[in-house]
This record gives C-alpha cells, sequence and structure tokens, in this order.
C-alpha cells in the first residue's frame, strides 16, 4: 500500500483529499456517509466577519456538465463559527481548514485573528476569489496589489498555514499566485468558480436573481487543469488543484500538473460518496503503477 500523505505548509495531510469549500458543509452533514476523518482536511464554507444573508432565490441553476450558483458566502459569522460550529467539529481526527472571505482588508483580518486562538484549526483559506458578492470577493483576487495587500494584512496575525484561493477570471493567474506568494503565502488552491451566466428564453428573464454566477463541475476541468499547470511552474509553494474534480483519475491529472493536493466539490453534490471514492482510487492507481508515494505524481508530467 502506498503512502498517501503529503504536506501543506506546515500541515502534514494523511493523503491528498478534501472536499471544496461551500460544497460540503463542515463535516457533520456527511457523518452518515462516512468516517469523516478520513479526509485529508475538511475544509468549511466561507466564514465572514458578520453574519451575511447570501443572495436572493434563485441562486443555482443546471449548466451542461457542471453548475451556476450566486449563493453569495451565505453565514452566521465568524463568532458563530467559534462558538457554535468549532465546537461541533473539532472531535475530527483531520485538519480543519476555514474559508475566510469578506468585503474589507479589515473584515478578513477579524476574521483571521480570531481563527488563529482556535488549536484544531490548522489553516485558513483566503478566498479572495468569490464571484457572487458586490463588494470585495472577487475584486481581491484580480488585482495583483490588492491580492498582495490582502494577503500581507491577514499574514502579520495569523501564525498557522495560509492558503490563499485564487480566481480564474484573470488573464494571467501565475502573475496573482506569484503576488501572494510574494506577500508570505504558504500554499495557493486554484481555481475558484469561472464567471458565467443563464437565460431563461421562455421568461426571457435571467435565471439567476444576480444575472451572473460561478460555473463549477466537470464542465471547467480543462481550465483549471490548464491554470493548476501555469501556476505550479510559477511558484514554489504548494498548489491545491479543483475544478471539475469527480474521479480518482482526475485527481491524478491535476497532481500531474502539479498539485500537492486536491479538493472535490461540485462532485459532492452528485454523489455524497465522491471523496472516499477519489482516496480510494488514488491508492489503487498508486498501487497498479507500483508509486511507493504520492508525491511521486506531483508535477510529473512527461512531455
Ligand atoms: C454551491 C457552491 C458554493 C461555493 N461556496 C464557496 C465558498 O463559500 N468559498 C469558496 O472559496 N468557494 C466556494 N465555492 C467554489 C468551490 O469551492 C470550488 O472552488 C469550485 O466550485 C470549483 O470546484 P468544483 O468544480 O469541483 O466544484 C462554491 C461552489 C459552489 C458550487
Amino acid at each position: 500500500m502506498a503512502d498517501l500523505s503529503v504536506d501543506i505548509g506546515k500541515l502534514h495531510l494523511k493523503n491528498p483529499v478534501m472536499p471544496a469549500s461551500g460544497t460540503y458543509g463542515y463535516g457533520p452533514e456527511f457523518d452518515n456517509f462516512y468516517d469523516v476523518s478520513r479526509l485529508g482536511a475538511i475544509v468549511t464554507k466561507a466564514c465572514t466577519s458578520k453574519h451575511r444573508e447570501g443572495n436572493r432565490y434563485p441562486r443555482m441553476a443546471e449548466t451542461p456538465m457542471g453548475m451556476l450558483n450566486s449563493v453569495g458566502l451565505q453565514n452566521k459569522g465568524v463568532d458563530y463559527f467559534v462558538e457554535s460550529i468549532y465546537p461541533a467539529i473539532s472531535h475530527y481526527d483531520t485538519h480543519i481548514i476555514v474559508n475566510v472571505s469578506d468585503s474589507t482588508v479589515e473584515g478578513y483580518v477579524e476574521v483571521a485573528r480570531k481563527l488563529n486562538t482556535l488549536e484544531k484549526v490548522s489553516a485558513i483559506e483566503l478566498n479572495i476569489s468569490c464571484p457572487n458578492v458586490k463588494e470585495g470577493g472577487m475584486a481581491f483576487g484580480t488585482s495583483c496589489p490588492m491580492a498582495g495587500a490582502v494577503t500581507n494584512e491577514v499574514r502579520k496575525v495569523y501564525e498557522k498555514t495560509m492558503i490563499v484561493k485564487l480566481s480564474p477570471n484573470v488573464t494571467n493567474i501565475a502573475e496573482i499566485a506569484c503576488a501572494v506568494e510574494d506577500e508570505g503565502a504558504d500554499a495557493v488552491s486554484l481555481i475558484n468558480t469561472l464567471l458565467g451566466m443563464a437565460i431563461d428564453a421562455e421568461k426571457r428573464r435571467p435565471v439567476l436573481s444576480t444575472v451572473t454566477g460561478g460555473l463549477s463541475g466537470p464542465a471547467v476541468k480543462p481550465v483549471a487543469l490548464r491554470m493548476v499547470w501555469q501556476v505550479a511552474k510559477a511558484v514554489k509553494i504548494p498548489v491545491i488543484g479543483m475544478g471539475g474534480i469527480s474521479s480518482a483519475t482526475d485527481a491524478v491529472e491535476f497532481m500531474l500538473a502539479g498539485a500537492t493536493a486536491i479538493q472535490v466539490g461540485t462532485a459532492n453534490f452528485v454523489d455524497p460518496m465522491a471523496c472516499i471514492n477519489i482516496i480510494d482510487g488514488l491508492d489503487q492507481y498508486l498501487d497498479r503503477y507500483t508509486f511507493k508515494s504520492a508525491r511521486e505524481l506531483i508535477g510529473a508530467l512527461q512531455d
């Protein structure tokens, strides 16, 4: 049996598979399906400085091989997370990574400072790439100075592993990755959703209340794979790849392109066992090709 473990910043993950933020809840939602502690890590839904209602319905639309969402960072705020959610998930025998979002730099800093005190939260994932909020969100992730500035400010208050989650809605994603690496990010994760739109021809109206939303699922996989490959060549820090991963083969492809670990998003809605099937499938792949460690796959793409 191969060694599935990988390292991201100060984190030693038992395997490289984790759910993607916003597609998994917090962990207990999956207790009836499998032992959540088998995951490399849990990545939570976005956590903001204040309670957020999210956007008006409708905020989901099915698309060919994917979906559009405009949930808009709905959550009850960091204080609620600390008091009510953290105690309910801190027993899991795996890392907890909290996805941090906000509309202002001060908001990101406030959330990070509060999470820094929680022993069982081993890392934050700074979401500077949400396409579904009016202020902040993706704006931070689409300019090098802004991405660098928010990373720099959060770095001052957050001592543990800081992952920065990048937006694909840019011309040169490697440039943004280098900007956050320079300001102290321990790892980058990508991609967040691609900005898209759906129209109801019968009603002659947009499907989503926000008109535009974020596209995810298998439809975005080739774009995500290309971006992971480009970013992995540009930075020295680990890359966490995601975007349309729904099988172990997909996961292997992202690792070959340079990802150290991967996240599984929309596939959790199709099959709640997706993450576990990917862990098992990865193990079988490594055995089949007599690899001793999952780490041998990272960036091992041949010409
Ligand atoms: C319903 C939904 C909610 C999401 N919420 C968040 C979020 O709160 N924070 C975040 O960083 N990404 C969020 N995402 C983006 C995913 O984490 C992931 O980056 C994206 O969906 C691409 O992966 P996938 O194709 O495997 O779904 C959300 C995606 C979906 C579909």
